[in-house]
Order: C-alpha cells, then sequence, then structure tokens
C-alpha cells in the first residue's frame, strides 16, 4: 500500500475559489515526489493540507495507513520547509533548529544530540552558534531544511524553497536537498511552477492544473511521454503543428493519416527534428526557411517557416557541423514515432510509433 494516500481531495474555500478538484495521490516510502504546475494550481493549498494547516472540504490523507483527517498538525510528525525561510533573526542556528523540538518535550539531552545531528546532515555543523542575520539564503533555507528534519518527520514538505535564491545556487542547493533525502531516506513532497527543477530532482512528478491531476510519472515519462497536451506545452518546449494541407500530405506520407482526425493537435519536441539535406527523397521530410538562428554553444536553436507552420529546431553540438543561417531553405525530418497528437479535450491520442 502507498505510504502517503490522497483520495478525492476537494477544497473550496470561503468566498467561492475552489483550489483542489478531486485529487488521489499514491506516494511511496522514501519517494521524492514533485508537484509541479503554474502558480494558483492548487500546490500550495494541497501541501497544507496534508500538513494539517486547511482542512479538506472532502476527501482523505492518510499516511502509513493511519487517517490524518482529524489529526491536529502538531501530532501529523510533518516537517515543513517553506518559500520564505522562516528563520528567527534573533536565535542562532543551533536554537533556530531547536525550536523544532520545543513543542514536542525533548528532553535537553535528546536535544543535544539531535540538532548537532540535524545540522551535520545539512553542512552548517560549524555554524551552530552564528546567528542567521548574516547568512546567505541558501544557508537560511538549510536551517529551514534541519529544522524540519529534526523532529524525524514522517514526511518532509517543501513548499517552493528554493525560489528566493538566484539560478546558481538554486541547482546547487537542489542537488544537496537531492542528496540529503536520499541519505535520509524520508518520503518528501516537493512543490514547485519550475519544470527544469522537478525534472532533475524527483523520482516521480505529479503535474496540476486547475485544482487536478494531469498526469503522474517518472521525469522520463512526463517529458517524453505526455499524455495531455497541458503537460506536453508545461514541460519542456513543444512544437504544435498547424492543420492543412501540408500536415495532411505528411501524416499521410508517415502513415498517420488514419489517426488524424479533425480538432487534433500534432506536436513534437525540437530535439526530434532533424536537419536533411534539400532534395533527399525523405518521407518525413518539410521544407522551410530558416527565419532566426540563435548559437548556444552546446546546441543551436533553429526557428523556422514552414508550411505547417513555425517550427523550434534544436541542433546538438553546432560547432561540428553546418548550421544554416537566417534566410536560409531547409529541409528537416520529423520522426514518425516522436509525433504526438492530442484531441479536442487535449488527450493524447497517438503514442509515440503512432500506436
Ligand atoms: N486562504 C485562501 N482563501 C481563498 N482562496 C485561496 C486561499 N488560498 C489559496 N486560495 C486560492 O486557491 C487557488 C490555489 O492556490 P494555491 O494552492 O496557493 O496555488 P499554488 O500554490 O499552486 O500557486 C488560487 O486560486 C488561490 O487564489
Ligand atoms: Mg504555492
Amino acid at each position: 500500500m502507498a505510504y502517503l494516500q490522497v483520495r478525492d481531495a476537494t477544497k473550496s474555500f470561503a468566498g467561492g475559489t475552489t483550489a483542489l478538484r478531486g485529487v488521489s495521490l499514491d506516494v511511496r516510502r522514501g519517494e521524492f515526489f514533485t508537484l509541479l504546475g503554474p502558480s494558483g494550481c492548487g500546490k500550495t493549498t494541497l501541501l497544507r493540507a496534508i500538513a494539517g494547516f486547511n482542512p479538506l472540504t472532502s476527501g482523505t490523507i492518510a499516511v502509513d495507513g493511519i487517517d490524518l483527517t482529524s489529526v491536529p498538525p502538531h501530532k501529523r510528525d510533518i516537517g515543513m520547509v517553506f518559500q520564505d525561510y522562516a528563520v528567527f533573526p534573533h536565535l542562532s542556528v543551533f536554537d533556530n533548529v531547536a525550536f523544532g523540538l520545543k513543542p514536542r518535550k525533548v528532553p535537553p539531552a535528546e536535544v543535544a544530540r539531535r540538532v548537532p545531528e540535524a545540522l551535520e546532515a545539512v553542512r552548517l555543523a560549524a555554524l551552530a552558534d552564528r546567528l542567521p542575520a548574516a547568512m546567505s539564503g541558501g544557508q537560511q533555507q538549510r536551517i529551514g531544511l534541519a529544522r524540519a528534519m529534526v523532529i524525524n518527520p514522517r514526511l518532509l514538505l517543501m513548499d517552493e524553497p528554493l525560489s528566493n535564491l538566484d539560478a546558481k545556487l538554486r541547482i546547487e542547493l537542489r542537488e544537496e536537498i537531492r542528496d540529503i533525502q536520499q541519505r535520509v531516506g524520508i518520503a518528501t513532497i516537493y512543490v514547485t511552477h519550475d519544470q527544469e527543477e522537478a525534472l532533475a530532482i524527483s523520482d516521480r512528478i505529479c503535474v496540476m492544473s486547475n485544482g487536478h491531476v494531469e498526469q503522474v510519472g517518472t521525469p522520463e515519462a512526463i517529458y517524453g511521454d505526455p499524455q495531455t497536451l497541458f503537460v506536453a506545452r508545461f514541460v519542456g518546449t513543444l512544437n504544435e503543428l498547424e492543420r492543412g494541407p501540408a500536415l495532411a500530405d505528411l501524416l499521410q506520407r508517415l502513415d498517420l493519416g488514419a489517426a488524424d482526425r479533425d480538432g487534433v493537435t500534432w506536436t513534437i519536441r525540437p530535439e526530434d527534428i532533424r536537419l536533411v539535406s534539400s532534395g533527399a527523397a525523405d518521407t518525413a521530410a518539410l521544407e522551410g526557411v530558416v527565419s532566426k538562428c540563435t548559437y548556444l554553444g552546446r546546441e543551436a536553436h533553429l526557428h523556422l517557416r514552414t508550411p505547417a507552420g513555425d517550427l523550434i529546431v534544436h541542433v546538438v553540438n553546432p560547432s561540428r557541423v553546418a548550421v544554416p543561417a537566417a534566410g536560409a531553405t531547409v529541409a528537416v525530418a520529423v520522426g514518425r514515432e516522436a509525433l504526438m497528437g492530442f484531441d479536442g479535450e487535449g488527450r493524447r491520442v497517438a503514442a509515440r510509433g503512432g500506436a
């Protein structure tokens, strides 16, 4: 059985906003599970409901087989890390972390043992006596993480813990959070609106929109095998082909005519489009004119105008291959197995491979 079980969770706020519309989730023991979605989709509401800070309108939440519905927050043994660091500036790093143990009436000898352990885990042991005021955002957030972990929680919840940090620190700290989580082995629910962060850090990702779950899966499945148009658009870059004779002709040549219907949106990732030499007899080819070429070192991004709409093509290792300049006419081939179709409701109609 799942370690955390959320069933049919709904939440309506006084005033009429419905933030959760029937969310069901299973999180495994020790799993790093991420809620990913745009601002306002209900991530924080769900996290706060799990922590017990705002009760659900309906539905149930259970951890390790125990229904939490009527358990107050301080008895849930759930650690939480917030976006703003929520450290007490007048307390030392040690006392900030020990603060988490206060309401639990932990004996002083145990406090003296557990706080240094938690500080060790987040690599702040040497700064235990300092005041946090002079510390960096990254260090302050590690205090928050130690304070959440020191209670030996059954579940660690993190709500956009990196969003107040600059880009470089964000990447460093996300690797560190992942390492700590793996070492401690604690089931973690992590909230972010940053798709790259979600892909980098998670065992599994739950993509949410407008109070419901779009898809749950590994990072590879979410990116490579999106089940809805929303997921495909939200995670990564997506080319959406324009409906018309050029697309119909291409689908025929790829033997996908039967899978096509009115209202289907055909899409493809930029790295699944290949430059081919013009005039080559390639049934998968489309002709286009380069409208822009952005050189980025590791890759170049070509913007093409084609009869099936504007496309972005990623060319890997552009220093080694000839990259066409703006104005050039080129041919590109789209992999049949890389085309993803979505129906009028945004649901996937054809798996990769056209099946
Ligand atoms: N306390 C509240 N009272 C009323 N509406 C709220 C409250 N908290 C959140 N909401 C609304 O619920 C929706 C989901 O919010 P939230 O869970 O914070 O989204 P996210 O964390 O994904 O950005 C939003 O429309 C938000 O305005
Ligand atoms: Mg939020």
